[in-house]
């Protein structure tokens, strides 16, 4: 989601100035977001520190002045001198196959569309109000409705995920994390109420069946009529909480006694497909739809705090529901912040939400299969100075049940072990890691170890639990995933806005500034996902080349792209590692970028695709086939000041407004 805070400006009590827009409340959508202190008070290790720590040990530090960051930086490069002239490709070998082609990189720019690499093309999937069900009307911007919206597709895709169905069908899992009010509404055609409503509808995630397009790599939505698969999961939908902390008291509310069953997702960011067929979805900024209209009870004070849920400002939801007021409903919010899990195979099934896999801000959550046989989720928590987490069962992924009909690997996610990492400065002296790092358990499902806390306890306020146990303060996780090819994860930790501040930049602290994010390379230790020690390296520090701040694992830098502010990551077949951006600091538009991860072409990071004024790019997933590269243009024309008649774009250019929607981009 993005840095910039712009989306919602509601009426209300302020909650303090953000950026310019003093004594309005903005609806902060990121970890980065408001102006509101950064929630983790706790006095652990940040990881800017741990990096500067192994820099320094690593001996190649150089106190040089102004030269410091630059050396600094640039100590991360392994010791072997880079072979050189593997840089930028010509275009003229390029290839449909997105994981070996050769393609001239899209030079950074500030075109209102989506811009691929020379040699490619990109269509339009689907977009906001297209019809989902066959329930679903078609989309009229000036006859939307709460029911018309529960059927078509939502706002602002995020995740994308693709299952297969059989060789020429696929279903299309995407989450819609959140809501442009004022990109969606013409001023003065509908009351808050109804807006509201309608924006509770647009949240939440799309199920769409898919077939190839007339091109070899393109993709259209199977008609509406002809599938049994489509389906929409909104703010409202019911979900079944399982784990440990199912019926807690906590998650009881007057609407579930039983604490077991929860209406509906917000803020899906993004996700992960399973190896057993379902997809998981991270709820992340679940506290911006919580107020209150009264007093609140003093025991949640703490955690409320720690998760910024605050008694005003925000979506304001509680006018039109009053599970969204803290002063009627206080366990409300309890029931969101969780991993969610949903069969787009089954689309009766009742969606899940895993108490196991802790509640925080969930960017997203990717799972591989340990040797044991244990599935292993990765997680991080995207806030500034929060937290990255693993899951691993209890239980063995049973390889023999099939996708389409599976019964125990969907139990996989309800017993085992929360870790939260701790991250140290002591690499290897070959090279091979700049640190290392451990695995803290924090609970099992059934013993927790943090002391004076019980495992629901744990589970339930996963932050303060974790902030006892010493793990190490990261630059906002977003998401982390593992190769498929290499088994290695990567974890994409963008900007933070208060580096610079909190942190200055010192002799000792040659990289705290952080305006353009960076991504780790995480191995664990025997290649074991199930183990607790691993060690990490630093593969990419963002930002301009030119900038002695930047690092791109050792490759030219002359010969890279610029890239700023990572947020999603993918791997293709080839185990390359592709990039989407939200808020390129560099002044041009976010894009998905290819970086090779092994080899001479090591950190060649190079642009395929940009996206249109105002949006991130989401969710990237390179197809099977590696013929297709999807990408979800999320908040299209979002900008200070934006309003429907006065968007900042009307991509994709079919209306006089804009709409976010999966794109699907191929060789021409
Ligand atoms: Fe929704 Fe962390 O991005
Ligand atoms: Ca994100
Ligand atoms: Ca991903």
């Amino acid at each position: 989601m993005t840095p910039r805070l712009l989306p919602l400006i509601v009426p209300g009590p302020t909650t303090g100035p953000h950026g310019s827009r003093s004594h309005m409340t903005c609806l902060y959508k990121c970890g980065n977001a408001c102006a509101q202190p950064i929630p983790n008070t706790s006095t652990n290790e940040h990881v800017q520190d741990v990096i500067t720590g192994a820099i320094a040990r690593r001996s190649v530090l150089k106190v040089g002045g102004g030269a410091l960051a630059l050396t600094a930086v640039a100590g991360f490069a392994p010791a072997a001198a880079r072979p050189r002239g593997t840089g930028r490709s010509g275009g003229s070998a390029a290839g449909a196959n997105l994981g070996t082609a050769a393609f001239t990189p899209v030079p950074p720019n500030t075109i209102d569309d989506v811009t691929v690499a020379d040699g490619y093309t990109r269509d339009v999937v689907i977009s906001w109000g297209d019809p989902v069900t066959k329930a679903a009307p078609r989309f009229d911007v000036r006859r939307q409705s709460p029911e018309a919206a529960a059927e078509q597709f939502g706002y602002n895709n995020d995740y994308v995920g693709v299952l297969p169905l059989s060789r020429n069908r696929a279903l299309l899992v995407v989450n819609h994390e959140y809501t442009n009010e004022e990109l969606m509404f013409p001023t003065g055609l509908y009351d808050s109420a109804t807006i509201k409503r309608i924006a509770i509808e647009s949240h939440g995630l799309s199920v769409v069946e898919i077939e190839p397009g007339g091109k070899p790599g393109s993709w259209r939505q199977r008609p509406v009529s002809s599938t049994r698969y489509n389906r929409r999961i909104t703010g409202t939908t019911q979900f079944l909480v399982d784990g440990p902390a199912a019926g807690d008291a906590r998650l009881k509310t007057s609407a579930d006694p039983s604490g077991k069953r929860v209406l509906g997702t917000f803020n899906n960011c993004a996700g992960g497909t399973t190896p057993w067929g379902t997809v998981l979805s991270g709820e992340e900024n679940f506290n911006q739809y919580f107020q209150a209209s009264g007093t609140t009870p003093a025991e949640y004070a703490t955690s409320y705090k720690r998760y910024g849920i605050t008694t005003s400002g925000g979506r304001q939801w509680m006018g039109v529901d009053p599970r969204f007021d803290l002063t009627r409903e206080p366990h409300e919010p309890f029931r969101f912040g969780w991993v969610v899990e949903v069969d787009p195979y089954d689309p009766t099934s009742t969606p899940r939400k895993h108490t196991m896999l802790g509640r925080f801000k969930h960017e997203g959550a990717n799972v591989t299969i340990a040797r044991s046989g244990q599935a292993v989720a990765y997680m991080g928590d995207d806030e500034r100075g929060d937290y990255l987490y693993k899951f691993v069962s209890a239980d063995r992924f049973d390889p023999t049940e099939t996708q389409q009909a599976k019964k125990h690997n969907m139990t996989l996610l309800t017993k085992g072990t929360l870790y939260v990492a701790r991250l140290t400065g002591d690499g290897t002296t070959d090279g091979e890691y700049d640190g290392s790092g451990e695995w803290i358990a924090l609970t099992t499902d059934t013993t927790s170890f943090v002391p004076g806390m019980s495992v629901a306890d744990v589970l339930i306020d996963t932050r303060l639990a974790a902030d006892t146990m010493s793990p190490t303060k990261m630059d906002r996780p977003e998401d982390v995933e593992p190769n498929p090819v290499s088994g290695k994860i990567y974890a994409a930790l963008t900007n933070n806005t208060d580096r610079g501040v909190k942190y200055p930049t010192d002799e000792a602290n040659p990289v705290s500034v952080n305006r353009h994010g960076y991504v780790l390379e995480i191995t664990e230790r025997g290649g074991d996902h199930a183990g607790t020690a691993f060690g990490w390296m630093l593969l990419l520090v963002c930002g301009d080349p030119a900038s002695p701040q930047t690092y791109f694992a050792g490759f030219p830098k002359d010969q890279v792209s610029p890239i700023s502010c990572p947020d999603n990551v993918a791997f293709d077949r080839h185990g390359n590692l592709w990039i989407s951006t939200d808020g390129n600091a560099l002044g041009s538009h976010d894009g998905l970028f290819r970086v090779p991860l092994t080899g001479t072409a090591r950190g060649q990071v190079q642009q395929f695709l940009s996206v249109p004024s105002g949006a991130e790019t989401c969710g990237p997933l390179i197809s099977d086939d590696q013929l297709t590269a999807f990408v979800a243009v999320q908040h299209p024309g979002e900008k200070s000041g934006a309003t429907f008649e006065s968007p900042g774009s009307t991509w994709p250019h079919t209306d006089p407004f804009p709409r976010p929607s999966v794109v699907a981009a191929y060789r021409a």
